[in-house]
């Protein structure tokens, strides 16, 4: 084996948690070495979330990694809920007094990437075999680079590595709760360039299922539509995907969408997934790795912001007034933020989806949805959860 390396924070994982993390801790001159499984361009191109709450600019902003998304992010300060052949605005402005804005979870992850090529701070990318060991008190890391096997001796790690991640992995099973839901169905996105012909997101529920008319600036959009679990992208050929969402959005929409080519076509299963607590003697576990969201109400990203926050808060503490106060209090900081996103997350899905359900499940869903065109009370509590409630 190699040379030893020495770090204070091992951050496993470079997508947006990892990322933000070792940011926020050079910039208060904690060191950090990032390891992380993929290339850094298979990381840049992996398509995913596009809604920021005001909450996680703010964080980056603190960060001092908000220059672009400040001039080129789209404030939108509304959003539109379909449901048979009608649309209704929530005013999230007049609700809330807070925009949300619309900024792709790769240019995040390129922003925070070259914020860290320039603070000089280490990354190791298509590190190998990664592992983690004795997190009970003094922590270590392997992993495999270029052939060489390296370990870095570590005061504490962070498990930033997403849901297939090997950290939630090292704790012993019994020391961990898992509360999971699997919903019966995926999101099929499509990336393509033309403008979008709308001038809001539209969540649109429909007999046909959900669709979602997205964006991620004036020339691109992004759109989804629910699918079945056994669907391939090879059965979505652009026309029958764009015939689909039409139909789903309204055909209003369908006649401006222009023939142009799709740049990416993904599939998604849809989860609800939380482990608890975040805290395993020395491991931390942060973003994805500790919890997953359906992707409806656009929380998975901006969660993974806030857990970071909080840790980020923590390690400073510990680092600069010697306590322990903030790690032994993050995982319950975290979770009650993490359980209020799920809930949200969870109640958006059921109202937007299809369910294979019976004719009461679906009168429900039916009488939810005119509940809320009717109610302001119910768009105000929308809104709230859909702009991030206060860190
Ligand atoms: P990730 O972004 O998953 O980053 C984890 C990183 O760890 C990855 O780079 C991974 O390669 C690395 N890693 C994994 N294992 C190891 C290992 N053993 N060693 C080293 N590194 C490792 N949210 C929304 O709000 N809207 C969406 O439309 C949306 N779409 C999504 C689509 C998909 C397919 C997925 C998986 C997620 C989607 N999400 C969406 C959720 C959102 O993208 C995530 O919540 C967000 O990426 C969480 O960030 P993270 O840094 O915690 O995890
Ligand atoms: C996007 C994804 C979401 O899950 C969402 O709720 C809103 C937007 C997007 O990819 O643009």
């Amino acid at each position: 084996m190699s040379s030893e390396l020495r770090t204070q924070v091992a951050i496993v994982g470079a997508g947006p948690a990892g990322l933000l993390l070792g940011q926020l801790l050079q910039r208060a001159g904690i060191d950090t070495l990032l390891l992380e499984r993929r290339s850094a361009d298979y990381v840049k191109g992996r398509i995913r979330a596009g809604v920021l709450e005001p909450g996680t600019v703010e964080v980056l902003e603190y960060a001092d990694a908000a220059r672009r998304v400040r001039a080129e992010g789209l404030t939108h300060d509304g959003v539109e809920i379909g449901s048979s052949g009608r649309r209704n605005r929530i005013a999230l402005k007049e609700l809330t007094g807070k925009l949300v804005t619309v900024y792709g979870q790769t240019e995040v992850t390129r922003d925070l990437m070259d914020a860290r090529t320039t603070s000089g701070a280490p990354s190791v990318y298509e590190a190998e075999d990664v592992s983690v060991s004795d997190i009970g008190d003094s922590p270590r890391v392997r992993f495999s680079s270029n052939g060489e096997t390296r370990e870095v001796v570590c005061d504490f790690v962070a498990g930033c590595d997403g849901f297939h991640g090997v950290c939630r992995r090292s704790v012993p099973p019994d020391f961990l709760s898992i509360s999971e839901r699997k919903y019966p169905f995926g999101w099929l996105g499509v990336l393509a360039d033309f403008r979008p012909p709308w001038a809001e997101l539209i969540y649109a529920a429909s007999d046909r299922g959900f669709a979602l008319a997205s964006m991620r600036s004036e020339t691109r959009v992004r759109c989804y539509i629910q699918c079945s679990l056994d669907d391939s992208v090879e059965q979505w050929p652009d026309d029958r995907f764009w015939e689909e969402f039409g139909a789903r959005v309204g055909q209003d929409i369908r006649v401006r969408i222009p023939n142009v080519p799709s740049l990416e076509k993904s599939i998604a299963p849809l989860r609800s997934f939380v482990a608890e607590p975040l805290r395993f003697g020395r491991l931390f576990l942060a973003g994805d790795a500790a919890h997953i969201v359906p992707p409806t109400g656009a929380k998975g990203l901006n969660l993974a912001v806030s857990d970071v926050f909080y840790l980020y808060e923590a390690l400073r503490t510990f680092y600069k007034e010697g306590t322990e106060r903030g790690i032994d209090h993050y995982s319950h900081r975290c979770l009650r933020r993490i359980w209020r996103a799920e809930r949200f997350s969870w109640w958006m899905t059921r109202l937007l989806h299809r369910f294979p359900g019976d004719e009461f499940d679906q009168r429900m869903q039916q009488t939810e949805l005119e509940y809320l065109f009717e109610s302001h009370a119910a768009q105000s509590s929308l809104a709230e959860n859909y702009v991030g409630l206060p860190l």
